[in-house]
């Protein structure tokens, strides 16, 4: 089978081994695959697959199952899925433990169902499992216009939150009809006084962060009393300076985490509550993925340079 493979930094599409289904495994037939932001530091060399995992990038996939391993038990051979990757996306075939598997959500093409796995998974854990985003609390979501944030700001509307996001003016429009109450723009204006004007001052309930480093303290000063701070990328730096007393005053939380690094046992269990408590808001319409473009597998490298630009919206997903 083909595969892309990373070399000197570059993306190649290359003739590799087929992936065996090992104990409690199935290979899917890829379909399609979602880009994400990890890709790119993982070709840059700065984000290795955890030990087990292909080395070549991609965290999420669609398609059909084509091998099932000892021990797998519920799925069968031509089953329409999507998963939940360690790496090995951005190849024709891939191996992956069938607790990561998801149905593909009813009313949504293969295709449209790779770019939900990654997104669905890192959100839900953060936001709904971690910090239990309630109806009638503010969520700010940095980063609105990303494949995480598209997805957080539907999610955040759905469970009945008031959505604030940050992202650039260009991306307002789209990211108030897919559900954020109020955009922000981060290079304009400053996100903390815009999230206390729009609360009468109380603050975020819940922060969905991207940022890291840069963003730490004014997080912690938009937040409301006994706030949340899930912080999930470092785009502004891992290394920053705290006020603890102004986190104590508000009783906040700050957390992170991050999903591919997790053993196959606890991806498993963030997959159940997707599919439990997420699908039913995708197959019900009142979350969908947002793909902004599309390409061919053998096109990845092109795929990530719109990636890089930041232009995009939402997804980027690779074609079989
Ligand atoms: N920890 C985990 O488990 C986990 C899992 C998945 C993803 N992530 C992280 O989540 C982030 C998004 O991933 P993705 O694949 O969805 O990426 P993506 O689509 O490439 O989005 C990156 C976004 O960052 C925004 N951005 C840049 N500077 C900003 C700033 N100062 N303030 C607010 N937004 C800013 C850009 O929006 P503008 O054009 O508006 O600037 C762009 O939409 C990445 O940092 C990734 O590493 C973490």
């Amino acid at each position: 089978m083909h595969a892309i493979v990373i070399e000197d930094k570059q993306l190649h599409w290359t003739e590799v081994p087929e992936p065996e289904a090992g104990e409690g495994e199935v290979v899917i037939d890829v379909a399609a695959a979602g880009v994400n932001r990890a890709d790119l530091l993982q070709r840059e060399g700065n984000y290795p697959p955890p030990p087990g995992a292909p080395a070549y990038p991609g965290l999420e996939c669609s398609g059909v199952i084509s091998a099932l391993g000892p021990g797998v038990d519920g799925h069968h051979v031509g089953e329409r899925v999507c998963a939940l990757l360690a790496g090995g996306g951005y190849a024709e075939r891939v191996a992956v433990p069938a607790g990561q598997l998801l149905p593909v959500p009813a009313g949504l093409s293969v295709v449209e169902a790779a770019a939900l796995p990654e997104a669905a998974c890192t959100v839900w854990s953060n936001v709904v499992s971690h910090d239990k985003l309630r109806a009638g609390e503010t969520f700010l979501v940095h980063g609105g216009g990303s494949g995480i944030g598209t997805f957080a700001v539907q999610l955040g509307r759905a469970l009945g939150a008031t959505v604030l996001v940050t992202a650039r003016a260009a991306k307002h429009e789209r990211l108030r009809a897919l559900g954020a109450d109020l955009t922000i723009d981060y290079s304009e204006q400053d996100f903390v006084r815009a999230v206390h004007d729009a609360t009468d001052g109380r603050g975020a309930d819940v922060v969905l962060d991207i940022i890291g480093a840069k963003y730490l303290s004014r997080n912690v000063e938009a937040l409301a009393p006994n706030g949340r701070i899930s912080v999930i990328g470092f785009q502004g730096g891992t290394r920053a300076e705290l006020d603890l007393g102004a986190l104590m005053t508000k009783r906040g939380t700050i957390s992170s985490t991050s999903l591919r690094a997790r053993p196959p046992a606890e991806k498993a269990r963030i997959v159940t509550g997707v599919r439990d408590q997420v699908w039913p808001l995708v197959s019900a319409g009142l979350v969908k993925p947002v793909i902004h473009t599309t390409f061919p597998l053998a096109q990845a490298a092109e795929a990530q340079r719109v990636m890089e630009s930041s232009d995009h919206l939402g997804k980027i997903v690779l074609l079989r």
